[in-house]
């Protein structure tokens, strides 16, 4: 009998960083997948599952309008003992750092299920930034039986707290697999203004953002700069992928919709997306999984935070951190575009996070540790 390995996620995120894990557990003679979506988010999540061809065995379809931190953490809470319960998986894996994935930890400690975190040991060492991730990750890591660190300063963090080093293994980032198989899909772009842009050789930049703890005041800030940015210069266009939120994409509407080399396009598909990201001049972003696939990409990015998680990226050279303040940005963002020696510099491929072999490894350690 092949052990069974429940994968519990909710966001485009960890959807996208477990699809490698899911596919790798399908082909591995003694393991078998069983996928439970909480549905954290929506169509967010159905647009990265439909691209890799999983469908959920459990969808709990969690998401409301507006949810709030607690409405997602009872939903999820409550959807998930019964499937626990019922289901008793050998092994139970979440992904990253967000409420979904603290959460569904929590389900199998209280399930005496061992749990595995993918993407364990990252930290600010603040717990307001990121708001709430830090904390989600810190929890998940005390439910944890198998910590697969990305690099060997997010296992260094865990055994920093104690973690037995038996218990951690360092594998790469999954969204390295991920984004190495999607970059290889062929796909054009609709007739539109990309594709307008594409035919001329126009430069581009790409922004998101989305944080928690930039809602309000920061995330004014960083439109504010870019609508500068956009109207600096006539040969730019500046794509903004919107997230679903409408407190995030309501902000975006209204400072950038009179600017008209500023196209606001809403969520992309991941294939789209990352096509964009490889079209792109400059990514600005305050996104996790972005500065993790950039130096695949070789794309510099202004990250739109105050602190990262993710320090290897700046080690790399390929990222830096700008924070939310509209001057900052703009002269950041403005030294890269017309200085042709600082943009080389940060243009680097080379991938501290991964090899494009991470879920190859976070099998082998579970089917070792199960007995499979
Ligand atoms: C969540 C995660 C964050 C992660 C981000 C990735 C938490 C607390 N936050 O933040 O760590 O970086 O996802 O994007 O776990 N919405 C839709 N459709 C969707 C998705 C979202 O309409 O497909 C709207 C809904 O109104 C929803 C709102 O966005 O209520 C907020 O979604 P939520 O998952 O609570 O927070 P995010 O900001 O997306
Ligand atoms: N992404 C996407 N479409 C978009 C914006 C981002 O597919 O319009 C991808 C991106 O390449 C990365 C992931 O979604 O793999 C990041 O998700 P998000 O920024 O929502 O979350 P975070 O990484 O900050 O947790």
């Amino acid at each position: 009998m092949p052990k069974r390995v429940l994968l519990v996620f909710g966001t485009r995120p960890e959807a996208i960083k477990m699809a490698p894990v899911v596919q790798r557990l399908r082909e591995h003679p003694a393991l078998e997948p069983v996928v439970a979506v909480t549905a954290q988010h929506r169509e967010m999540l159905d647009q990265v599952l439909a691209l890799f061809g999983i469908e959920p065995d459990f969808d709990l379809d969690i998401m409301v309008p507006g949810q709030t931190l607690t409405d997602v953490t009872l939903r999820a809470l409550e959807g998930l003992s019964p499937l626990m319960e019922r289901e008793r998986p050998d092994a139970v894996l979440v992904q990253g750092d967000t409420t979904s994935t603290f959460v569904a930890a929590l389900s199998a400690f209280y399930h005496r299920i061992p749990v595995g975190h993918v993407e364990a040991g990252l930290r600010t060492g603040d717990i307001t930034r990121p708001f709430p991730e830090e904390v989600n990750r810190r929890l998940t890591t005390q439910t944890a039986r198998w910590h697969f660190a990305p690099t060997a300063t997010a296992a260094a963090h865990l055994y920093a707290e104690n973690i037995a080093p038996d218990r951690v293994s360092v594998t790469g980032n999954t969204v390295v697999d991920a984004l190495l198989e999607v970059r290889e899909m062929p796909y054009e772009f609709p007739p539109g203004p990309v594709a307008d842009v594409l035919a001329r050789g126009g430069r581009m930049i790409l922004v998101t953002a989305h944080r928690r703890e930039s809602w309000g005041e920061p995330m004014t800030r960083v439109f504010t700069a870019v609508r500068d940015i956009a109207q600096s210069a006539e040969d730019l266009s500046v794509f903004v992928a919107t997230h679903a939120n409408p407190i995030v994409a309501d902000e975006v509407e209204r400072i950038l919709s009179p600017v008209d080399n500023a196209y606001i396009l809403g969520p992309l598909e991941y294939l789209p997306f990352v096509k964009l990201m490889q079209a792109s001049t400059l990514i600005l972003s305050d996104s996790g999984g972005i500065q993790e696939e950039a130096p695949s990409l070789g794309k510099p990015v202004l990250v739109l935070r105050d602190v990262t998680e993710r320090p290897e990226a700046i080690e790399a050279g390929v990222v830096k951190l700008v924070g939310t303040d509209t001057q900052r940005i703009v002269a950041e963002a403005t030294r890269l575009l017309t200085d042709r020696a600082a943009y080389d510099e940060m243009a680097q491929v080379a991938n501290p996070f991964g090899d494009g072999h991470a879920a190859d490894r976070i099998c082998d350690i579970l089917a070792r540790d199960l007995g499979a």
